[in-house]
């Protein structure tokens, strides 16, 4: 009854719910096989990556994988929007103390993506499909996102994929350029370098990895529901075509935007404290809070 009456006096907008998620249809989420071991992960042709600007995971440490059908190819005509083939599998593990608690898969499916997590036993030899989610995983402090909260932030971006693209790839060794001579993708890559110097780059960087799949102008609308979509239009997208006009350093501080103080105040604390991101922070990232004020204040 309260928040009737406070929404009454609001923007209708600002009253809808922030965590209304899609549920998964149940004929998508039958495509993932119940163990991690028949996912393929252990394929010889799945390759490990890296992403130049990682997203912060409460201090776990994460490897990566990704795996395309044979013979096929990732379209990369838009060059900040690449599309993978029906069948490309990644993979994400999450590990803390040595100890694998997490694998999540992100897999192509027909008409969309399939957004999937697999908890790891104890005896850490497989893991099993999960898409419920978990707190207190194997008795840390690491939690599992249900299914549905992954849209969240990987319905984002027209990709979906957050972390294999020109952006995050260029500089490691599985770069755009050696992807392109391998026959990995459809079109020559541009450069995908960050603008500035290198406390800039390395505040934009980490912007474009924590916060830019829920904060861009590009973000695909939504129905009715809100699935932790932002409303306002600022931008933590680092982009090769409009980077120097439409990235955070033109709109932060803009008229009616957040200024670079309220980024810090909310890259400052965790989900819970109404601190960014929204869901899936518990631990609040000192060193990229550090390297957020060093670009601040230089400024
Ligand atoms: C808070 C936002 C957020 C949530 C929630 C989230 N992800 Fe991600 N995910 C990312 C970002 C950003 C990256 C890329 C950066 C990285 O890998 O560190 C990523 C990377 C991945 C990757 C590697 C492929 C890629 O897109 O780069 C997989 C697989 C993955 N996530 C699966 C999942 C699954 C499954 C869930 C739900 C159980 C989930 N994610 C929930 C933000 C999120
Ligand atoms: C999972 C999606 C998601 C991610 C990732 C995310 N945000 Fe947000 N952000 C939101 C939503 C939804 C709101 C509006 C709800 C609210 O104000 O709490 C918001 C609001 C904000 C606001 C207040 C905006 C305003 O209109 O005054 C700021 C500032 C902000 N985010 C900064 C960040 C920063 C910095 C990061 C990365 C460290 C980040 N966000 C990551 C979804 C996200």
């Amino acid at each position: 009854m309260r928040s009737l009456l406070v929404c009454a006096g609001l923007v209708l907008a600002a009253c809808r719910p922030v965590a209304e998620c899609p549920s998964l249809p149940p004929a998508r989420l039958e495509l993932a096989p119940r163990l991690l071991s028949e996912t393929g992960l252990n394929d010889p042709s799945t390759r490990a990556y890296e992403p130049r600007f990682p997203l912060w995971s409460d201090g776990a440490s994460k490897r990566r994988w990704i795996r395309l059908p044979p013979g096929a190819r990732i379209d990369n005509a838009d060059p900040d929007a690449w599309q993978f083939p029906v069948g490309t599998k990644l993979w994400k593990e999450f590990a803390l103390d040595g100890k694998r608690l997490e694998t999540r898969l992100l897999l192509r499916a027909e008409d969309e993506w399939l957004f999937v997590a697999y908890a790891w036993n104890d005896a850490q030899t497989d893991a099993e499909l999960l898409p419920e989610g978990a707190t207190a995983v194997l008795g840390t402090r690491h939690s599992i996102p249900a299914a549905t909260q992954c849209q969240g932030c990987h319905l984002g971006t027209a990709s979906r994929v957050l972390g294999f693209s020109g952006v995050q790839l260029e500089g490691t060794t599985l770069s755009p350029q050696k992807l392109f001579d391998e026959g990995w993708l459809t079109t020559a890559p541009p450069s995908y370098q960050v603008p500035g110097d290198a406390k800039t780059q390395a505040a934009l960087g980490y912007l474009h990895a924590n916060c830019s799949h829920c904060h861009n102008q590009t973000r695909p609308p939504e129905g009715e529901a809100r699935c932790w979509n932002p409303e306002r239009r600022f931008d933590f997208q680092v982009r090769v075509a409009t980077q120097a006009q439409t990235n955070a350093l033109n709109t932060i501080g803009a008229p009616g935007n957040p200024s670079w103080r309220d980024v810090l105040d909310r890259a400052g604390r965790t989900s819970a404290q109404g601190g960014m991101p929204p869901l899936a922070k518990d631990v609040v990232d000192a060193d990229g809070l550090a390297t957020l004020r060093a670009f601040v204040e230089a400024r």
